[in-house]
């Protein structure tokens, strides 16, 4: 196992009607900014539920806050934030809201350009305090410090991540996921899916914890996803799927254990050049990247086959293609495609995708940082 410092200061409150519970959470004299997406917490009901637990306090609504949150946008909640002297930062929504929310957070601190800390890796040392009502569970920003910043005039979608950035708490009522379309449940439960292989499908590490662990939250989400789709309005599966996507990526499995991250970032470029949905790029890029890294991940993607598709029979090499179809069907059992040109994208958008990924750096990744942009161009042309 490798040396690890591991710290979350996110307090959880968990469970139906929990909302209630923001009044012991925020200083009464707190004046508060809610910051939302685009319309779907007034559509529910939460965000009703949300302005009577501040009762008396002092706050603002600032709406419209776009799935992957752009820099533009984000730079008129700041300004707002400015203009009314706020304090403290109240994000209601899934993982773009709270990730455009810890942005405004760092940027009202921040001195300088503010887009530097996604270019430049200007490190945040300072943020707005703030707390999230989680309504879409996926991301894992409810307990983690990152986010994920698109540039809409650059056509640039980054990560930053800074120890000032962690939610003061998090807010999970599953009842808030009711009202989810299929499409987003669907996203929510690809993306935990792929955020415990990032971490996990690498190479042996002795951490046996962390790896019981990740097969724990694999199983339990092929376990529950299909139910999350059929039956909409079922609480303890929604309460599962809840739970299983904020420890996928709250940095309990992904101490001491060497990881990956290939796939998002390859990921990412699709969102920035094409539009996609987060999950919907990660189902397209991960199954051919276990296919080209077949070599390098032999050893994990075994114990994966074994320990999470039940597969023992056959040959490795049948093994493990047989677990990499099974992460294939899952996805598509899901409702979510995995070829690019499911969506109308060709070979001719490889070379583009491969040259914002250059432009942003991106040449050394995964767990041995030796996916070069040649094989990067594998798995992209693989993925169509
Ligand atoms: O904008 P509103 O109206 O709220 O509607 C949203 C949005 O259209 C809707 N929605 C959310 N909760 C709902 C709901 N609709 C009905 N009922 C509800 N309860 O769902 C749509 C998608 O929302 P979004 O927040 O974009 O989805 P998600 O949570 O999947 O977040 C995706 C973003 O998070 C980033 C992704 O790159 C992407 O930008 N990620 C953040 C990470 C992190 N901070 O650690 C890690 C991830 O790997 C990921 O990169
Ligand atoms: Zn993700």
């Amino acid at each position: 196992m490798e040396h690890f410092t591991y710290h979350n200061p996110t307090r959880i409150i968990f469970g139906e009607g929990q909302i209630a519970a923001l009044d012991a959470e925020i200083a009464r004299d707190a004046i508060v900014l809610i910051t939302s997406g685009g319309g779907s917490i007034k559509r529910n009901g939460v965000l009703e539920e949300v302005e009577a637990a501040l009762g008396e306090r002092e706050y603002f609504v600032f709406e419209g806050i776009e799935p992957n949150p752009t820099y533009e946008t984000l730079m008129k909640a700041v300004a707002l934030a400015r203009e009314k002297k706020v304090d403290f930062l109240l994000a209601v929504g899934g993982g773009s809201v709270i990730d455009g929310t810890k942005f405004i957070a760092a940027a009202l601190k921040f001195d300088g350009e503010p887009w530097d800390i996604l270019t430049k890796q200007v490190q945040v040392r300072d943020a707005v305090p703030f707390g999230t009502v989680l309504t879409l569970p996926a991301t894992g920003s409810e307990m983690n410090n990152g986010g994920v910043i698109s540039h809409r005039a650059k056509g640039d979608k980054l990560p930053f991540r800074s120890e000032a950035t962690y939610p003061r708490f998090s807010v999970l009522d599953p009842t808030t996921t009711f009202s989810l379309p299929p499409r987003q449940i669907a996203n929510g439960v690809v993306d935990a899916f792929v955020h415990v292989v990032e971490q996990y499908l690498t190479y042996p590490a002795h951490a046996k914890v962390q790896d019981r662990f990740a097969e724990g939250l694999l199983l339990t989400l092929t376990e529950v996803g299909p139910g999350a789709m059929a039956n909409p309005h079922d609480y303890d599966v929604r309460a599962n799927v809840m739970w299983a996507a904020t420890l996928a990526l709250n940095g309990l499995i992904g101490a001491g254990v060497p990881q990956d991250w290939a796939t998002h970032m390859l990921g990412h470029e699709i969102t920035a050049l094409h539009g996609l949905d987060h999950a919907q790029t990660l189902a397209i890029v991960l199954p051919a990247m276990l296919e080209v890294r077949r070599e390098e991940k032999r050893y994990k993607l075994l114990q994966y086959a074994e320990r999470v598709w039940n597969i023992r029979d056959g040959s490795e090499d049948d093994r493990i293609t047989a677990a990499i179809d099974a992460t294939r069907e899952f996805f598509e059992r899901m409702t979510v495609k995995t070829h690019l040109s499911d969506y109308q994208i060709d070979s001719s958008s490889v070379e583009p995708l491969l040259a914002k990924l250059m432009e942003h750096g991106m040449t050394a990744l995964g767990e041995h940082g030796d996916i070069t942009p040649d094989v990067s161009r594998r798995v992209y042309q693989l993925a169509v």
